[in-house]
């Protein structure tokens, strides 16, 4: 015999037990409101002559013989006495007398629950395995005939309402539940229910699973230090199966660390899951890149999976990936950095180059005639001489002899004497650019002031762009005028005698980069169309 069938048969067993024929438990409880019996088990057949006696314990007093007069509730058939119904006040002790027998019962008359179709007291438990075969059967053998209408209930509500509602199917763990069998029957023109009620409980075959933890075999989790964690390990196993967390260290346990209580539960399929939590407090380093090990055991084997907390900024990167990041990262940098360091350094020399290879020339069209105008200090003193020689000769030899631009040289393109501030004035006008040879001494000489206004007003205008070169060099550069303080100082060009000789040196490289771009071929160097003409280059 199979064990569903088994359970099936224990189970209409009971059904049938609790519809004894005869009452044989010496403790009975009755349900208010309900028809109820007392029947003696006897071999001898019922037999109306026999002188039976019913009575009921009365407290202090003694029995009390029970007489049909007594209770119109109370009828007495045979070896039978019936309750229509039974009520609280019955309670007691009932003793049953046949010759010189006596039987004795004690029925405890239960209060009805208001909320409740059955009460617990009266329940008959059963245990059914899950997948056999789950059957309800409503038959009550004493009342059986007396039955109108039975209705079966699950949890108090009705799943079926017939004359004979059956139940029967492979159990579920959905299934489990109160069964409430109720019999409506007529009695004296009254109608009365009585119910049995089952408590079904679907249990776990003796099938057994191969445990194992849920979730990838190894969970990196991203964590903040000094947060808290909660890890999560459930499992799929048999209820007996244990699961636990592995996180000791061979110094020990870190105090951070708590491993909470096992929980288990049930699927409605019957499967048992189980989880556990490992909670850690307050992350710090220790906890880091460590394997927390979660495992699972049965009789049939284990399953370990592992959780490793990752900070944040670590998160999920594989480690060669990170570094061949970090290095494409740092020499994408370093390209970027060294470029445009390479960039301002060589800003004058790549900017040429562009005015080089893009044969730039901004002389064409703003119609003025010479590209610098060259102020020097003159005069007659005795020092001025070098850097009259500078301007003099140096810078036209250079400018215009290699490269072609048009000077205007006072002393060498202007007469001497005549309005010589309207002529300066004009002159300027006429230059694209201003090439001050400065020394502390040419603020002290009286070209100063002729130029100052010059100065001025071309800055001002903005029509003229101011080149100073620093042919001695200055402490102080207070004695400029505030005009002169405007410009950037990367038009102020040092001049050293010693380095600046070569036309690839850098002093003449700024020169060129801060004189106006053109492509006129090098050409000699006086004033182009009337050079011998003392007065101005027209
Ligand atoms: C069953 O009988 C009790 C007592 O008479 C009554 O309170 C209850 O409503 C009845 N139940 C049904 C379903 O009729
Ligand atoms: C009933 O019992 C009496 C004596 O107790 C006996 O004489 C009689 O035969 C019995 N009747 C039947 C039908 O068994
Ligand atoms: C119990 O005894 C009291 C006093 O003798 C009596 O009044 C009462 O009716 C008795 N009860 C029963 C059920 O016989
Ligand atoms: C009913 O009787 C039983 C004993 O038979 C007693 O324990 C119980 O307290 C009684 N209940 C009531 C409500 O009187
Ligand atoms: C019961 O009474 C009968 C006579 O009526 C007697 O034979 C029998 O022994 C008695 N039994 C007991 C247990 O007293
Ligand atoms: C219930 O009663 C029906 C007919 O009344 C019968 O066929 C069935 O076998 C009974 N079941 C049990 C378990 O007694
Ligand atoms: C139940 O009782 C009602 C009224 O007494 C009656 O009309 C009906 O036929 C009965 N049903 C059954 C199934 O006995
Ligand atoms: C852990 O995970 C299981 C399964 O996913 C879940 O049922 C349980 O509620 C979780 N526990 C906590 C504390 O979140
Ligand atoms: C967890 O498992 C891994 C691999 O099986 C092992 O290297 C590690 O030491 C284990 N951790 C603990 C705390 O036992
Ligand atoms: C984590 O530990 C492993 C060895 O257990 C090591 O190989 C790896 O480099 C470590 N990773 C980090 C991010 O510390």
């Amino acid at each position: 015999m199979q064990l569903g069938q088994l359970s099936l048969t224990l189970l209409v067993l009971m059904f049938r037990d609790t519809s004894e024929a005869c009452t044989t438990r010496p403790h009975i409880n009755a349900l208010e409101g309900e028809p109820f019996f007392l029947k003696y088990c006897s071999s001898i057949p019922e037999n109306e002559s026999s002188t039976t006696k019913w009575l009921k314990s009365n407290g202090s007093h003694g029995q009390a013989e029970l007489r049909p007069s007594s209770s119109p509730r109370v009828t007495m058939h045979g070896y039978a006495l019936e309750f229509w119904p039974v009520e609280l006040d019955d309670n007691g002790s009932y003793f049953f007398q046949m010759g010189n027998q006596t039987h004795e019962w004690r029925l405890n008359v239960i209060r009805r629950s208001k909320h409740n179709c059955f009460t617990e007291k009266q329940v008959i438990s059963k245990t059914v395995e899950v997948g056999k075969a789950l059957q309800v059967d409503c038959n009550h053998s004493y009342y059986q005939n007396l039955v109108n209408r039975t209705a079966l209930y699950k949890d108090c509500e009705k799943i079926e309402n017939n004359k004979n509602p059956s139940l029967k199917k492979n159990a579920e763990f959905k299934d489990q539940g109160y069964y409430t069998c109720m019999f409506f029957l007529h009695h004296n023109g009254k109608l009365f229910n009585v119910t049995s009620t089952y408590k079904i409980t679907i249990v776990e075959g003796p099938s057994t699973v191969i445990p194992v933890i849920l979730g990838p075999e190894v969970r990196h989790v991203e964590v903040e230090l000094g947060t808290d964690v909660q890890l999560n390990c459930s499992a799929a196993l048999n209820e007996k199966d244990l699961i636990y967390w592995t996180f000791r260290r061979e110094d020990g346990q870190e105090p951070n660390e708590h491993e909470g209580e096992e929980v288990k539960a049930r699927t409605s399929e019957g499967k048992w899951h189980a989880s556990r939590i490992l909670r850690i407090e307050n992350i710090n380093e220790k906890n880091l890149n460590f394997s927390y090990n979660c495992t699972v055991s049965s009789e049939k084997g284990q399953d370990t999976k592992r959780f490793i907390l990752l900070t944040k900024d670590r998160r999920d990167i594989p480690g060669h990936v990170f570094t061949g990041g970090m290095i494409t990262a740092a020499v994408i940098s370093g390209v970027v950095l060294s470029l445009v360091i390479v960039a301002v350094i060589c800003r004058v020399d790549l900017a040429l180059f562009c005015r080089h290879l893009m044969r730039r020339d901004e002389t064409l069209t703003d119609g003025k005639t010479y590209d610098a105008f060259v102020s020097y200090l003159k005069g007659s003193r005795p020092e001025p001489g070098e850097e009259r020689a500078f301007a003099v000769e140096v810078l036209p030899r250079v400018l215009e002899g290699r490269f072609g631009y048009k000077l205007c040289i006072f002393e060498r393109d202007v007469a001497p004497g005549g309005a010589v501030v309207d002529e300066i004035h004009s002159l300027i006008e006429q230059s694209r650019r201003l090439i001050i040879v400065l020394s502390t001494s040419y603020m002290f000489n009286e070209v100063r002031y002729e130029l100052e206004s010059g100065l001025h007003e071309a800055l001002v205008e903005r029509k003229i762009k101011i080149i100073l070169i620093e042919f001695a060099p200055v402490r102080d550069f207070t004695f400029l005028p505030q005009s002169l303080e405007l410009l950037k100082s990367h038009r102020v060009l040092k001049w050293k005698a010693d380095q600046s000789l070569s036309y690839n040196s850098r002093f003449w490289k700024n020169l060129l980069y801060l004189m106006p771009a053109k492509t006129a071929p090098p050409r000699g160097g006086e004033c182009e169309a009337e050079p011998v003409l003392a007065g101005n280059c027209p």
